[in-house]
């Protein structure tokens, strides 16, 4: 007898067709169990990689002051097109990039990155092996968040660090209208939707969300994923250069 649907389950509902898990529902609860993922990005990575073009300097920036100098082996979870990869390398990195698509790698390839294709919620690589990791602008573009995150305390060794730079939970989301995350951000319903999205006030129409999607998770559940991975936080900034902010930046310990 086959598993009832998820939507039976009191704790996971239905916001606009897409499953949902309440925001009060604990972590462990709150992921939607496992489904094929999907490459996104194929198809798209030139596109991505242009209008990546204005916001990723200052996002290689923070990674690359939060991470510290190498040498050792770093991973890029989600590396895409590899676009902060040479700066970590001059900086003494071993880089490694890891992500699901195809084409963003082929642009991480041209840029020179050691790549790998895999899915970041089971990363092939032994316990232990890497001395930090890095990822950017991923949260919102992984279907189970929480898992990756495990994933990645996994591989990294003991003591070893975890660079996360992404978009801010509190005002970029289902909920929040931002386009190009100028000026003040438009606040509507849905900050406690968790899980992916494909319309609501947060996607324009000419974006990035319209394109892959996005998966949101309020801020206290994107926290709890680290917590619970067993990482130690150490630095935990908000970049200050906009009227708001629309990055978060962390630096965890393993
Ligand atoms: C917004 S892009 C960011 C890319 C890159 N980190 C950057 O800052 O330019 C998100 C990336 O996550 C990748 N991704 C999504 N799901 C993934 C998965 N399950 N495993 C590995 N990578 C994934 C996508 O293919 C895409 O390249």
């Amino acid at each position: 007898m086959p598993a009832p649907p998820p939507e039976s389950d009191a704790a996971i509902v239905r916001h606009r067709g897409t499953l949902v898990a309440r925001s009060d529902t604990p972590l462990a609860e709150a992921t939607i169990g496992r489904v094929a993922r999907v490459a996104r990005y194929d198809g798209s990575a030139e596109w991505y990689d242009r209008v990546n073009a204005e916001q990723a300097p200052q996002a290689t920036r923070l990674a690359a002051r939060l991470l510290g100098e190498g040498p050792g082996r770093l991973l890029d979870v989600g590396c895409g097109g590899g676009i902060h990869d040479r700066v970590l390398a001059e900086n003494g990195w071993s880089v490694l990039g890891v992500d699901i698509s195809d084409d963003q790698l082929r642009l991480a390839r041209d840029r020179g990155v050691e790549v790998v294709e895999a899915d970041a919620h089971e990363l092939p690589f032994a316990d232990g092996s890497f001395a930090a990791a890095l990822s950017i602008f991923t949260h919102t573009d992984l279907d189970d968040f929480p898992t990756v995150v495990r994933e990645v305390a996994r591989i990294l060794e003991p003591g070893g660090r975890f660079v996360y730079v992404g978009g801010h939970p509190c005002f970029v989301g289902p909920h929040s209208r931002f386009p190009a995350a100028r000026g003040v951000p438009e606040l509507h319903p849905g900050y406690w939707t968790v899980g992916r999205y494909t319309e609501a006030p947060g996607v324009t129409r000419e974006g990035l969300r319209a394109r892959v999607g996005a998966t949101h998770l309020p801020l206290g559940l994107f926290v709890q994923a680290f917590l619970d991975a067993g990482f130690q936080l150490e630095r935990f900034e908000e970049p200050e250069q906009r009227l708001y902010p629309y990055m978060i930046a962390l630096r965890w310990r393993r």
